[in-house]
C-alpha cells in the first residue's frame, strides 16, 4: 500500500485526505505531524518544506506540489534523487482564467472608474473600446497563461503572448527572446506576467521594461511577487508611465500592514487567491501521478529542475 504525507500550512489537510483515500481507498495518507514511523513514506504534498523534513524520509520517490509554482522547492528542500511535480488541475486553471479575464474586462470596461464615480454620485461616460482594439499581452503562455490567452482572445482581444519558446496558439501572436519581448511590451494596453520563476525571470518586471511599455498601461502580476522590482513600480506610476497595476503576488506574504501597495490609489491587492488548488481535482492529478509511478510510468507534469519549472 502506497503512503503519502500530506503538509500544508493552510490547505485543510481533511478535506483532501478524504478526496485522496475516495480516489484510491488503498492509499495510506498521512497528515504531518502525525506521520508514524517515517521509512515508508514514498510521496508527499505539500506546499513547502520548511525544516528539511523531506530529508528525514529515507523512502521518499516523488513530492507533489499543491501549488502550481515550484520556485521555493527548487534549491536543495527536496533531495537529490526524489522527483518533483507541479500541480495541473483544471479547477486551479479556470480559477486563473477568471481571475485573469475578470481583471481585464475591469480595466476594458473602465469599472474601477465607474466605481469611484458612484462614490461621487458623478455620471459620466467613458468611451466603449472594442475588444479587438485592446492589446492583451501574455509573459508566459505555459498552462496558465496559453488558458488565459485563449480565453481572452476568444473573447475577441488583440492577444499576444512572450516566451522562452514560441506556442503555437491559434489567433495569439507567440514571440520570444530579448527583442519578443521589447515587441510585446512595447504593444501592449495590458501585461499580463503567468511567468514560472527562475533565475532568468526574476526581476523581469522592472524600471527597464516599464520604459518599454506603453504609456498608461495595466500591468496584472498573478505569478510571483519575486517577479516583480517593487519600487520600480511605485516610480512608473508616479511618474504616470503606468497607469495602474493589480498584484495578487508579493515579496513578503501577507504583504506587511505598512506597506505602500495597500494604499496606493493606482494598485490593486489581491491576497495571493488568483487561484487556488481544489482538493478534489488536485486529489485525482495526485493520484493519477501515483498510480502512473507504481506502474513504472513517467509521472506527468513532472519539473526539469535544471530548467526550473
Ligand atoms: C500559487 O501561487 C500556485 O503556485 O499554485
Amino acid at each position: 500500500m502506497p503512503t503519502l504525507l500530506f503538509r500544508s500550512p493552510s490547505d485543510p489537510a481533511g478535506t483532501w485526505s478524504d478526496a485522496l483515500r475516495r480516489r484510491d481507498p488503498g492509499l495510506d495518507v498521512r497528515v504531518w505531524p502525525d506521520t508514524g514511523a517515517v521509512d515508508d513514506i514514498e510521496y508527499a504534498l505539500i506546499w513547502a518544506s520548511p525544516d528539511g523534513f523531506l530529508h528525514e524520509l529515507p523512502a521518499l520517490r516523488v513530492v507533489f506540489s499543491l501549488g502550481a509554482g515550484v520556485d521555493h522547492l527548487m534549491g536543495a528542500e527536496v533531495p537529490e534523487g526524489v522527483e518533483l511535480v507541479r500541480m495541473v488541475d483544471p479547477a486551479l486553471t479556470e480559477g486563473m482564467i477568471e481571475y485573469v479575464t475578470y481583471q481585464v474586462l475591469r480595466r476594458h470596461r473602465h469599472m474601477a472608474d465607474y466605481e469611484h464615480q458612484q462614490a461621487a454620485a458623478e455620471w459620466r461616460i467613458h468611451p466603449q473600446a472594442r475588444p479587438g482594439e485592446r492589446r492583451i499581452g501574455l509573459l508566459g503562455l505555459g498552462e496558465l497563461g496559453g488558458a488565459c490567452a485563449r480565453t481572452l482572445s476568444g473573447l475577441g482581444f488583440d492577444v499576444a503572448g512572450w516566451a522562452r519558446s514560441e506556442y503555437e496558439i491559434p489567433g495569439v501572436e507567440s514571440v520570444s527572446g530579448d527583442d519578443g519581448l521589447d515587441w510585446l511590451l512595447g504593444r501592449s494596453d495590458i501585461v499580463i506576467c503567468l511567468l514560472p520563476l527562475t533565475g532568468q525571470t526574476r526581476g523581469i518586471l522592472n524600471g527597464t521594461r516599464f520604459r518599454r511599455m506603453s504609456p498608461g498601461a495595466t500591468l496584472i502580476n498573478a505569478a510571483r511577487g519575486q517577479h516583480l522590482v517593487e519600487d520600480d513600480l511605485l516610480i512608473a506610476l508616479g511618474e504616470g508611465r503606468l497607469g495602474h497595476a493589480v498584484l495578487d503576488a508579493f515579496r513578503d506574504e501577507p504583504l506587511p500592514l505598512d506597506h505602500a501597495f495597500w494604499r496606493h490609489p493606482h494598485i490593486t491587492v489581491t491576497p495571493h487567491i488568483a487561484s487556488l488548488t481544489n482538493p478534489e481535482t488536485g486529489a485525482e492529478a495526485v493520484v493519477r501521478g501515483i498510480h502512473a509511478d507504481q506502474a513504472d510510468q513517467p509521472i506527468p507534469h513532472r519539473i526539469d529542475r535544471g530548467r526550473g519549472y
